[in-house]
C-alpha cells in the first residue's frame, strides 16, 4: 500500500490553490504516495473529512479560482477537543504526512501540531495579502492586485469623465502591498496604508493639487488603513477564530471620500472591489509560483522535512522552517515605503 499524504487549503481562498494542489499530486504520486483531499481546512480534519485526489482528478485545474477541497477558517486549538480529533482522524485515515495549504492562520496551526504534536505536517504558503514572512510572494497576490489594478483603471476612466475624484478600497487586511501595488501600476494619485497614518493635512493638499491641474483624482486605500477622523474604537471591532479584526464593515473607501469630499469641496465617490479581487482565474504569475510550491511540498514530505514549508526565496524554491513564516507578518517594508513617497 503507498504511504498516504492528506491535503488540505485553509483561510481565505485565493487563486493559486488549484494549481498548488495539483503540483503537489502530480509530485506525491511521481514519488510513489496516494493523495486526499481534506476538505474544508482544519474543520475537515476535525471532522475527518476527506476525498480522494488524485492525478487525473486535478489534470486540468490549473487555471480555476477558488480551491476544489473548499476551506474555512476554522481553528482547531480554539475549541476543547478539536485539537485531539485532529490528532485521532490524521491516525484513522492512515495519514503518513498533512500538507497544509495556507496563510499565517493556517500555517500558525501548522507549526503548533509539528511543534507540540510531532506531527508530519509541512507548509505551502498562500495568500493575496503577500503578508508571511520567508518568502518573497505568495502566489494568490498577483491575480488580486491585477484585478484590483483593472478595477483602478477602470474608475480612472469614469472619474476622468464626471471629474470626480474616485476612491478605490481594496483588502489585505493589517498589510499594504495589495493596495501600494495597485496603487502603483494603475497610476494612482495617493494611497493609503495600514502601515502609514493618513496625513490628513497632506491627503486634501494633494487632490487639491491633482484636481486642478487634471479635474479628476484616484485614491487607492486599504481596507485596514487609520483615518485620525473615524473615531473608530479597536475595542468595539468583532474578531474571527484566530483574533484577526473583521475589516469588511470599516467602509474605509467610504470614510476617506467622505473626508475629502467635505474637506474639498469636490465630487467624491468610493467603490469596494471586495471578493471579487479573491476569484477567478490564476494570473500565470500565480500558476507557475503555486505549481513549484506544490510539488516542492510533495519533495519536503519525501525527504522527511517536517515543519517546513516551500518558499520562494530569490528565484528559487526551497524548504524554511514554518515558525519563521508564522511569528510575525511582513507588512510594507522601508524600501517600499521609501519608493511611495517617490510616487505619491
Ligand atoms: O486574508 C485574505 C483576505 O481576503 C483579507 O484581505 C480580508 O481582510 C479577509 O481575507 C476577508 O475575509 P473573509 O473572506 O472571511 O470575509
Amino acid at each position: 500500500m503507498p504511504k498516504k499524504i492528506g491535503i488540505l487549503t485553509g483561510g481565505g481562498d485565493c487563486p493559486g490553490l488549484n494549481p498548488a494542489i495539483r503540483g503537489c499530486v502530480y509530485a506525491a504520486e511521481k514519488f510513489g504516495y496516494q493523495c486526499v483531499g481534506i476538505t474544508d481546512g482544519w474543520k475537515g480534519l476535525v471532522e475527518g473529512l476527506a476525498v480522494p485526489l488524485n492525478k487525473e482528478q486535478v489534470e486540468y485545474i490549473i487555471g480555476k479560482g477558488g480551491t476544489i477541497l473548499g476551506t474555512s477558517r476554522t481553528n482547531p486549538f480554539k475549541k476543547e477537543g478539536n485539537v485531539k480529533s485532529c490528532l485521532d482522524n490524521f491516525k484513522k485515515l492512515d495519514l503518513h504526512a498533512l500538507v497544509a495549504m495556507g496563510g499565517e492562520d493556517t500555517l500558525g496551526v501548522a507549526t503548533r501540531f509539528h511543534k507540540e504534536y510531532k506531527l508530519n505536517v509541512v507548509g505551502v504558503p498562500k495568500t493575496m495579502d503577500n503578508d508571511l514572512n520567508a518568502t518573497d510572494y505568495t502566489f494568490g497576490f498577483d491575480t488580486s492586485v491585477t484585478s484590483a489594478m483593472e478595477a483602478a483603471e477602470s474608475l480612472i476612466d469614469t472619474g476622468r469623465s464626471h471629474h470626480r475624484v474616485m476612491v478605490l478600497e481594496v483588502m489585505g487586511r493589517h498589510a499594504g502591498w495589495v493596495a501600494l501595488f495597485t496603487a502603483i501600476a494603475s497610476s494612482a494619485d495617493y494611497v493609503c496604508i495600514p502601515e502609514k497614518k493618513i496625513n490628513t493635512a497632506d491627503i486634501v493638499l494633494k487632490i487639491k493639487e491633482v484636481y486642478a491641474r487634471k479635474h479628476f483624482a484616484l485614491v487607492v486605500t486599504s481596507e485596514a488603513s487609520e483615518l485620525e477622523e473615524a473615531g473608530e474604537s479597536a475595542a468595539m471591532r468583532e474578531v474571527d477564530q484566530f483574533g484577526h479584526v473583521i475589516l469588511r464593515d470599516r467602509g474605509m473607501g467610504e470614510r476617506i471620500a467622505g473626508f475629502i469630499e467635505k474637506q474639498t469641496g469636490i465630487e467624491t465617490r468610493a467603490a469596494v472591489i471586495g471578493h471579487i479581487q479573491r476569484g477567478g482565474a490564476p494570473t500565470l504569475f500565480d500558476r507557475m509560483l503555486a505549481t513549484r510550491v506544490g510539488v516542492k511540498a510533495a519533495e519536503l514530505v519525501r525527504d522527511g522535512q517536517f515543519g517546513m514549508m516551500s518558499a520562494l526565496v530569490g528565484n528559487k524554491i526551497t524548504g524554511v522552517p514554518l515558525e519563521q513564516a508564522t511569528g510575525e507578518l511582513k507588512t510594507v517594508s522601508k524600501d517600499w515605503l521609501e519608493l511611495m513617497e517617490v510616487l505619491f
